[in-house]
């Protein structure tokens, strides 16, 4: 069984990568800017691909070349990158799943995965279940949004089996792209290297967090439930839910020598809002089992090992 990873030289996408290797899976990643370093370990069992999800025929051509069985669709421009250039995002991010879902559609691809985001709460401060109004205002969100309701009409329209998880801050050591929440990877990052370390957010500012080792778990556990348990569709994962202060506090419990201080970046501040409020993620539980592994002392443990271990510094 092939499956693509849009997206799959990022962050998550490499580590999921490395995971569906693990279990025997032929893997192709589509990026546009390929990091071979985020995949030298597997580099030799993969196939990587340079193309552009706003490009059409370059997705037509990837699926169909290569016989995909699902995809796993994650690539995008993150919110500061699509704050910078909204029109860039509409097309990566909105378009781009267009073309991955046409492409399933045409091609006989089995399922489509997609990583949507809290950030299509835009901001909302209180609890958040699935039901919960959807406004965002900022680009990323609302081409995220976008590509919830395209992928729920294509299930609906032509059976195409759309599933998608919305992630919370994805947390560990290696992630590049700068977006609104991004401190809280790069202040343990930056710890653990005893440099300095400016927050640039509100010390109230609250934002749930999870692993990445847990994100793409979920990602391999929605992957496998079999159709007839997803009835939510799209599926809220809660995380951890702390204050820009209480996460800064957790840290320096484990890292004492860590020098963080608070410098909010009002054009930060304005995308995130007030924050996010505390997470439902009972349909995900309910659905397909999910349940996270790592609360805050886990991660932060597993982060220092990583770290004396040298893994996934990845460029
Ligand atoms: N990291 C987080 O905290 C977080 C939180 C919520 C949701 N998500 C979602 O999870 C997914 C993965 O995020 P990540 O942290 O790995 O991000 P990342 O920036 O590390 O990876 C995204 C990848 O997409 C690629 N890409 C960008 N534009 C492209 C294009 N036009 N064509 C092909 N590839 C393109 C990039 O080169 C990059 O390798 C994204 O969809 C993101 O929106 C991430």
């Amino acid at each position: 069984m092939t499956r693509l990873i849009t997206g799959g030289t990022g962050f998550v996408g490499s580590e999921l990568a490395n995971r569906l290797v693990e279990q025997g899976d032929k893997v192709v990643l589509f990026d546009i800017s390929p990091n071979i370093n985020a995949v030298k370990k597997i580099k030799d069992k993969i196939t990587i691909i340079r193309g552009d999800l706003s490009n059409w025929s370059e997705v037509f051509n990837v699926v169909k070349e290569h016989n995909i069985k699902s995809i796993f669709h994650l690539g995008a421009m993150l919110s500061i990158p699509a704050d910078v250039n909204p029109w860039a995002a509409y097309r990566v991010n909105a378009d781009g799943t267009l073309n991955i879902l046409e492409a399933a559609r045409l091609f006989d691809v089995e399922k489509v995965i997609f990583t949507s985001t809290t950030a299509v709460y835009a901001g909302y401060a209180l609890p958040i279940n699935e039901s919960t109004i959807q406004k965002p205002e900022s680009m990323y969100g609302i081409t995220k949004l976008f590509s919830e309701n395209l992928g729920r009409f294509y299930f609906k329209k032509f059976g195409l089996d759309f599933r998608v998880i919305r992630y919370p801050t994805v947390i560990g050591l290696g992630a590049r792209t700068k977006h609104m929440s991004q401190y809280m990877s790069w202040m343990i990052e930056n710890s653990l290297s005893n440099n300095p370390f400016d927050v640039w957010v509100n010390e109230d500012t609250r934002n749930p967090c999870l692993y990445y080792k847990d994100a793409v778990l979920a990602l391999l556990m929605i992957h496998d439930a079999p159709s007839q348990n997803i009835k939510t569709r799209v599926y809220n994962l809660a995380g951890i839910s702390l204050t820009a202060k209480e996460f800064v506090d957790e840290v320096k419990k484990h890292i004492p020598s860590a020098k963080i201080a608070f410098k909010p970046d009002p054009e930060i501040v304005k995308l995130m809002g007030k924050g996010f409020g505390f997470i439902d993620d009972t349909c995900a539980k309910k659905e397909w089992g999910w349940r996270m592994r790592y609360d805050m002392k886990s991660m932060l443990e597993d982060i220092k090992s990583e770290s004396e271990s040298k893994i996934n510094y990845k460029s």
